[in-house]
């Protein structure tokens, strides 16, 4: 089962388990995912798709009858979504990992344990200073007044209560700590920046830097973060661990705004924007975000197959269809 199916990163997790042979249910309600996502496996006979929320216990507890594998993707995802709705967002992030947990936990008791894959954030890490966030970095978050940190807070919270289903009733899982996930089907509609910029320069509009573009990123491409996730849900070792997943090849917003003019529309302007216009007035920033992925290669030996060019040219691709 993969709740979240039908969004950016959950679409293409199904395509690759239903690539290795597996027979998949995805649970999504469609608030920021479209059944369309998954048109490549919609009549395939190993898959469904169910419409509804993860927090609706007596469906959930329907599906999980027939579950073996539970990747949790479903979430409210994006900073500019919690900037929004706050509150649906914070909820949206925690109801359904502690209704999904405890259903768990009862199938557990019944018949044996189903393993979970927990989708995380690099936001749990908040604005640790460090150059590079190892798992057992501390979390840095500010104030309770600033909405931005509900995100990275609320997953934090998710970990928590995943791990210590773990300790305390032997939960079997694997917690994925996700870094600028990008590719096809992602969608600029919640501020993620690679396919904010790409429809800019495809639609010939300046392409908008907040602040002065000298943030420090690293992005994954989708393909190989959903392989990550597959070799780790099958790696014994990794059972109970956290790992940060994506890449540590790291870019500027600015030097990923001129790549993609290079490659999209030669010429298009890039304008700035405060986080205060693009945000609120106490935006606050995360200024350098890059994983250290020695404990992910010491695990499962990863190593991507996509650099930042090729995955400009995948999602300029993809939208230009
Ligand atoms: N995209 C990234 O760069 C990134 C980075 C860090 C973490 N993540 C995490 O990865 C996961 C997937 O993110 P994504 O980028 O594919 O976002 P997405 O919005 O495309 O996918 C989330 C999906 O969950 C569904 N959903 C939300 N709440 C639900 C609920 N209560 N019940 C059923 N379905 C529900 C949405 O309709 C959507 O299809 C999320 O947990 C997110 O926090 C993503």
């Amino acid at each position: 089962m993969v709740t979240g199916g039908a969004g950016f990163i959950g679409s293409h997790l199904v395509e690759m388990l239903i690539a290795r042979g597996d027979c998949v249910m995805a649970l999504d309600d469609e608030s920021t995912g479209r059944a369309d996502n998954l048109h490549s496996v919609r009549d395939h006979f190993d898959f469904s798709l169910v419409r509804g929320r993860v927090e609706n216990r007596a469906l959930l507890a329907e599906l999980l009858a027939d579950a073996d594998e539970v990747y949790h993707l479903a979430a409210a995802v994006g900073v500019r979504l919690i900037a929004q709705s706050p509150v649906e967002s914070i909820q949206r992030n925690l109801q359904p990992t502690d209704v999904l947990l405890e259903e768990l936990a009862k199938v557990a008791r019944e018949r044996g344990p189903i393993k979970l894959f927990l989708a995380s954030s690099s936001e749990v890490y908040g604005k640790n200073p460090k150059e590079a966030w190892t798992e057992e970095d501390s979390l840095v978050f500010g104030p309770t007044s600033c909405m931005r940190w509900s995100y990275g807070a609320s997953k934090a919270l998710d970990e928590f209560l995943a791990l210590a289903h773990h300790e305390e009733h032997g939960q079997p899982l694997v917690i994925g700590r996700f870094f600028n996930v990008v590719g096809p089907r992602q969608t600029g509609r919640y501020g993620m920046v690679l396919p904010r910029f790409v429809e800019s320069a495809l639609a010939d509009r300046p392409l908008t830097v907040h602040d002065d573009g000298q943030q420090v990123r690293c992005f994954a491409h989708v393909e190989d973060v959903c392989r990550a996730i597959l070799q780790l849900m099958d790696t014994p070792a990794a059972n109970g661990q956290v790992f940060n997943i994506g890449s540590d090849q790291a870019t500027t917003i600015l030097d990923l705004a001129k790549q993609v003019v290079a490659i999209v529309r030669p010429g298009v302007e890039i304008e700035h924007e405060s986080y205060a216009e693009a945000y609120s007035p106490n935006f606050e920033d995360v200024r350098r975000r890059v994983p250290d992925l020695t404990k992910l290669r010491s695990t499962i030996n990863y190593a991507p197959r996509y650099d930042l060019e090729a995955m400009i040219r995948d999602v300029f691709h993809s939208k230009r269809r």
